[in-house]
């Protein structure tokens, strides 16, 4: 099909070689959508900055560091769960599946899932949906190691990328969502988030998704605060894209990174700390910003579940859950489900 001239298709397709193409919306909705959220989200008096701008290319390189830190057991875990899943997933699949990745993630765990389909399968297609750009390097990386392998990357948020695919083709699709981003959703947009994939997705398409499952406080807040101060850089560079991308003129030194366990509510919460009282100037989006001492900026919420409530979550967003995998110890969990059948 011949996206660039397409209305309600609004992507630039690139061709790198015959394995490698991307897709990237035109660059002025991008851009336009940064500012503006950042806008509305520090113009009012809890402020927020979305979690979904800590992933520029300094922020994803932190993140990949994080994962391999020994407080943050989520990746490990996950990653041992997936060794677990070479000989359980394939009944599940065939030839005609391809592999959707929501996030581009840690090349481990895509490299798990590849050679999954490796076994049944002589061509994989590969599909990365990344707000980042950072994806194009970790395709061509993979390019490297997979001789059999086509990759197109979509660099929008997942629910663009999700229909972008639904309009592209007919293929079977596995849809994995790992790394427990799903916790990142408060529940309420979680659910909608869950009723859209479940939407987009057709009657033969697969959902993987990894969630992170509730335990002691002392193991989450260290798992959010580590030692090293990996974690406190990854939130504070968020800022520092503010200042770069959006012309500010935040200070970092001026900020403290928080992480605290909220058992009620079940979530690790994450703030920047104001420690001074300060004013912040946003050029690009025409904000003028008083932070007084103490104040928090939210970032971002880690929501952890119990089997029951994972079972009711996706019953209720449209899904049928063929099988939950759990490591040994029970930290976390990895769920596979279908459509429901109307
Ligand atoms: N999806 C990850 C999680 O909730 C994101 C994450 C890990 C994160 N550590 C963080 C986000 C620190 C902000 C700050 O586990």
């Amino acid at each position: 099909m011949n996206s660039t001239i397409q209305k309600n298709f609004p992507y630039k397709k690139y061709v790198i070689d015959s394995n490698l193409q991307y897709f990237k919306p035109h660059s002025t909705k991008i851009e336009k959508s940064f500012a503006d959220e950042v806008s509305s989200s520090l113009n009012r008096s809890s402020k927020f900055i979305h979690p979904k701008f800590f992933y520029d290319k300094k922020g994803s390189e932190l993140f990949e560091k994080i994962c391999e830190l020994p407080e943050y057991y989520p990746t490990r875990t996950e990653i041992k769960i997936l060794k677990k899943l070479q000989s359980e997933l394939p009944p599940y699949l065939d030839d005609s599946f391809r592999l959707v990745e929501l996030g581009s993630g840690s090349s481990v765990k895509t490299r798990l899932l590849l050679d999954i389909f490796a076994r049944f399968q002589d061509e994989t297609e590969y599909f990365p949906i990344d707000i980042s750009e950072i994806l194009t390097e970790s395709s061509e990386l993979l390019l490297r190691d997979y001789e059999n392998l086509s990759i197109t990357g979509i660099i929008d948020t997942y629910e663009g990328g999700l229909e972008f695919i639904e309009k592209y083709d007919n293929k079977k699709n596995l849809i994995i969502f790992l790394g427990s981003s799903f916790g990142n959703f408060t529940p309420d947009d979680g659910k909608i988030f869950l009723q859209k994939i479940s939407s987009f997705m057709k009657k033969d398409d697969l959902f993987l998704i990894g969630l992170d499952l509730v335990k002691d406080k002392e193991t989450l807040e260290k798992a959010y605060d580590d030692s090293q101060g990996i974690t406190a850089k990854f939130n504070l560079n968020v800022l520092s894209r503010i200042n770069d991308e959006l012309d500010a003129d935040f200070n970092l030194e001026n900020f403290k990174h928080l992480a605290n366990y909220n058992a009620k509510d079940q979530r690790i919460e994450m703030y920047l700390k104001s420690l001074v009282t300060q004013s912040i100037i946003v050029g690009k989006s025409n904000l003028s910003l008083q932070l007084h001492q103490g104040e928090l900026i939210h970032t971002e919420h880690s929501h952890k579940y119990t089997l029951p409530q994972i079972e009711n979550l996706m019953d209720t967003t449209g899904f049928e859950i063929k099988h939950i995998w759990l490591d040994d110890d029970k930290n976390y969990s990895l769920t596979l489900a279908s459509k429901t059948e109307l």
